[in-house]
């Protein structure tokens, strides 16, 4: 136990962890990162990667995250001393310090949803390309976005003020059915544009001849997205199993929320593209605008497209709600935990510190470019390639009790998981890691 005497909260409801667990995944990551992801890295090939890497290193490497947490009931650092001695105590270091850089920009790009919601509602998408590229030029960065930034951090505050149960839990448990009723319904409407069939062709079948001319690319940036969706790599997935009761079945738990998350991101391929493709806009464009940019100019083109954007940048507000949830509280748990703060207290402080650190990322897009690069294919990467060595290779027993701790034995899936951290995930995120030091110097 920390400082605090209270005792530490829980989930109410399986399902409530579930929810949380899966509005920490689906957000800006799913509906802004991974399309111009896709389309920055070839299409239908980076997709293939992804896919392959949520399998076979998201998969285990969540399980990861959630034995470390329910076992030590901690925030990351006190979970990581508990666990680890030595320099591998401080790993748990790197886990505060990414969220707190994470966050910092990613509320900079929520603060760019809310501004595109409202621009919506006034008809002011513009059908012009060019035109749309200026109108984003000067809502992304200014005074204009440090002030939505501003109003997200707020309200991030003020979720993460009120706890697990009566804050986290019961706003997730509204965000998260309708993210996914309203994502199923656009994709279905794509479906209907003229632009889909050849959105399908470019999103769906992989041309080999792009993978085998820019792995070095794709590769570190299919594992930091795969990492990036899932929230993994910086504690999320600890701290939100560190509020789990003892007799949850966590890879079946796993299981489900990569599932959603995978879904809603494919999912969004099939909405963005053929949109896209409708307007005659190259989805290659590089960069983390050019999905506002586009977009934006697709809907100023499309029948009712006014309406169709409010929805959409809308949804995509109230998904990077959730996550930014998740990606606070590992910073208060630990505030909370380890130093007795109280949590109101906490998230006050913390949420203003992280509202000055995403003032450069709001008034320079390269910045802001830089941060995520950084964030993404680094410290993501490192954070989770370090907690895998750690469990994978000297905590396996342990690790294996835990994932089977109210399951019932688990058999040889419990070896075959801990050989999947050890081998796989441990050599992709090493050349993943590799490669993307190498791209961002
Ligand atoms: N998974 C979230 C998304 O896809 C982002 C995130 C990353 C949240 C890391 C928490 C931790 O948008
Ligand atoms: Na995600």
């Amino acid at each position: 136990m920390g400082i605090a005497d209270a005792p530490r909260e829980q989930w109410a409801t399986r399902v409530g962890f579930i929810f949380a667990a899966v509005g920490s995944a689906v957000g800006l990551g799913n509906i802004w990162r991974f399309p111009f992801q896709v389309g920055q890295e070839g299409g239908a090939a980076f997709l293939l990667i992804y896919l392959l890497f949520i399998a076979i290193i998201g998969f285990p490497a969540m399980l990861v995250e959630f034995v470390v947490g329910r076992y030590t009931e901690r925030n990351p650092v006190g979970a990581l001393e508990e666990i680890a001695s030595g320099v591998w105590s401080y790993v748990g270091w790197i886990f505060i310090a990414t969220g707190f850089i994470i966050l910092s920009y990613y509320s900079v790009v929520a603060g760019w949803t809310i501004r595109y919601t409202l621009l919506g509602l006034q008809d002011g998408y513009l059908a012009d390309a060019g035109e749309a590229e200026s109108q984003f030029v000067s809502l992304a960065s200014g005074l204009d976005a440090i002030l939505l930034h501003a109003l997200f951090m707020a309200v991030v505050i003020g979720i993460v003020a009120y706890g697990i149960q009566r804050g986290i839990e019961l706003a997730v448990k509204v965000m998260v059915p309708a993210i996914i009723v309203i994502t199923v319904g656009m994709a279905a409407y794509a479906f209907t544009l003229e632009g889909a069939s050849e959105a399908y062709a470019y999103y769906l079948s992989p041309d080999w001849g792009v993978i085998a001319a820019e792995w070095q690319s794709i590769l570190p940036a299919a594992a930091g997205q795969a990492f990036f969706t899932l929230s993994l790599g910086m504690g999320v997935m600890i701290t939100y199993a560190s509020y789990l009761a003892q007799d949850r079945n966590l890879a079946e738990d796993g299981a489900i929320i990569i599932g959603f998350d995978t879904a809603i991101a494919f999912v969004t391929g099939l909405i963005v593209f053929p949109i896209l493709f409708t307007a005659g806009i190259d989805p290659a464009d590089p960069g983390a605008g050019a999905i506002f940019v586009s977009l934006a100019a697709a809907f100023g083109d499309l029948t009712l497209g006014w309406l169709l954007g409010t929805i959409f940048f809308g949804t995509v507000a109230i998904a990077a709600l959730s996550s930014a949830i998740s990606l606070m509280e590992v910073v208060v748990s630990y505030v909370i935990d380890e130093r007795g703060v109280d949590r109101k207290v906490a998230a006050v402080a913390i949420g203003g510190a992280i509202f000055l650190l995403g003032i450069p990322s709001a008034t320079d897009l390269v910045l802001l470019d830089l941060f995520d690069l950084f964030a993404d294919q680094i410290l993501l990467v490192l954070g989770g390639l370090l907690l895998s060595i750690l469990v994978g290779w000297s905590l396996s027993d342990l690790a294996i009790a835990e994932l089977g701790r109210g399951t019932g034995d688990l058999g040889a899936y419990g070896t075959a998981w801990i050989w999947a951290v050890r081998i796989p995930v441990i050599l992709v995120l090493i050349v993943a890691l590799i490669l993307g030091i190498l791209e961002y110097w």
